[in-house]
């Protein structure tokens, strides 16, 4: 079976290394291309180091660049790659301009097209991953769901041909990074941290981001929860928070975006994660960390409807509200699969492919 794998994105390499192990494991040729939507080693390569994947066979480097740029480079690119290559089968993951232009070119070149994370739904058509998902989910031939709630949602859509539960292949990658990042990570004594005596902080939408108002009263809150924060900044947020003003307090620690490993050591010795991320939600539901959503809704319902998740929006008191109260429960379900998506995904692919 030959495999055409697109990524682009940070958490994209995150969720395609399980994938790419599961088919070298089962004797599949693969090809990587890599969009070049994410470039800095730090948001790329720094996770095909770490965590094992192999380097991109074809990096189109696009770059950044507005929505119709990145996808415009992006279809013209990968459409010559496809007819190239002529895969059996390309498999594109999540929500990002990568995935849709990868899923675009496979659909218009007549190649079978697998969606890794399909039927999630945020349902607020301004967060461009929405239209991403829709978008995808309905020129894909085979829709590989993380939780039953998605499969229900693409039912509701009328796709049902082709539908598949098989877990969350970030589940997958927790499960087996922890012990490597327990040996090697050094973050916590780097920043002189002590474990379960800080918040975790990431923000990078362009809801939050690209509004001076909303970012600051991000910062204004964070300030006023008296923690240790520490807060990796996505480049977007750097500069934004450059070009607005906008500096720190003494509590809360920006540094540079950190690798899987460190990240994962981050997460799992936090008091609780406050995030816009879509993955970091999940991560913090693995590692049973309470998660403050800082986002008017979340695609990850399950995480709330379990009350490991406050969905808070930028509203300073239910921030700080959710910061200081003790409102998770000390059970989980297993919502997330029993840590063989990869796996599962391979077999499939095997017998359509
Ligand atoms: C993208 C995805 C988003 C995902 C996020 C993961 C889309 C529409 N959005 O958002 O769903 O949650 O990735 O992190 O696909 N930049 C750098 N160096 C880099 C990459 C980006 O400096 O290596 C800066 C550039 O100024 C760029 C900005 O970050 O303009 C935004 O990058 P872009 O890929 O357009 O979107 P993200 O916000 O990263
Ligand atoms: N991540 C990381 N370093 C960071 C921030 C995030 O390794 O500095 C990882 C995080 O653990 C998760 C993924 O990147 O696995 C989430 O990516 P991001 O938040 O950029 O995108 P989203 O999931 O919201 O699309």
């Amino acid at each position: 079976m030959k495999v055409l794998s697109i990524v682009g994105a940070r958490p994209q390499f995150i969720k395609a290394a399980q994938v790419s192990k599961a088919l070298r494991q089962r004797g599949h040729g693969e090809t990587i291309v890599h969009t070049g939507q994410h470039y800095d080693y730090s948001m790329s390569q720094q996770f095909f180091d770490e965590m094992n994947i192999p380097s991109a066979d074809i990096n189109l480097a696009v770059g950044s660049g507005s929505h119709g740029y990145q996808l415009g480079q992006m279809i013209i690119k990968l459409e010559e790659v496809i007819n190239d290559i002529s895969p059996d089968i390309v498999v594109v993951h999540g929500d990002t301009n990568s995935t849709l232009a990868g899923a675009l070119v496979a659909c218009k070149s007549k190649v079978l097209l697998a969606h890794n994370e399909a039927g999630l739904r945020s349902f607020n058509k301004t967060m461009p991953e929405e239209d991403n998902r829709v978008l995808t989910d309905h020129c894909s031939d085979i829709l590989l769901c993380p939780t039953q709630t998605a499969v229900d949602q693409l039912s509701r859509e009328g796709i049902t041909d082709g539908v598949h539960l098989v877990g969350d292949v970030m589940y997958d990658a927790a499960l087996e990074f922890q012990a490597v990042a327990d040996k090697r990570s050094t973050i916590l004594t780097d920043l002189k941290l002590s474990a379960k005596e800080y918040l975790l902080v990431t923000v990078h939408r362009p809801y939050n981001t690209d509004n001076r108002d909303r970012l600051g009263s991000i910062m204004d809150t964070l300030a006023r929860t008296d923690e240790t924060v520490i807060l990796p900044l996505h480049p977007r947020t750097s500069s934004l928070l450059i070009e607005y003003g906008i500096k720190p307090t003494e509590n809360v620690q920006l540094i540079d975006p950190v690798g899987y490993l460190d990240m994962i050591t981050l997460e799992r010795n936090a008091r609780m994660i406050l995030t816009d991320s879509g993955g970091i939600q999940k991560e913090a539901y693995f590692y049973r960390v309470p998660c403050v959503t800082l986002r008017p809704e979340t695609e990850w319902i399950e995480t709330v409807a379990e009350g490991w998740n406050r969905v808070v929006d930028t509203d300073p008191v239910r921030i700080l509200d959710a910061v200081r109260g003790q409102w998770w429960p000390k059970r989980q379900l297993k919502i997330f699969g029993n840590g063989k998506a990869s796996q599962i995904i391979v077999e499939i692919l095997e017998d359509v492919a």
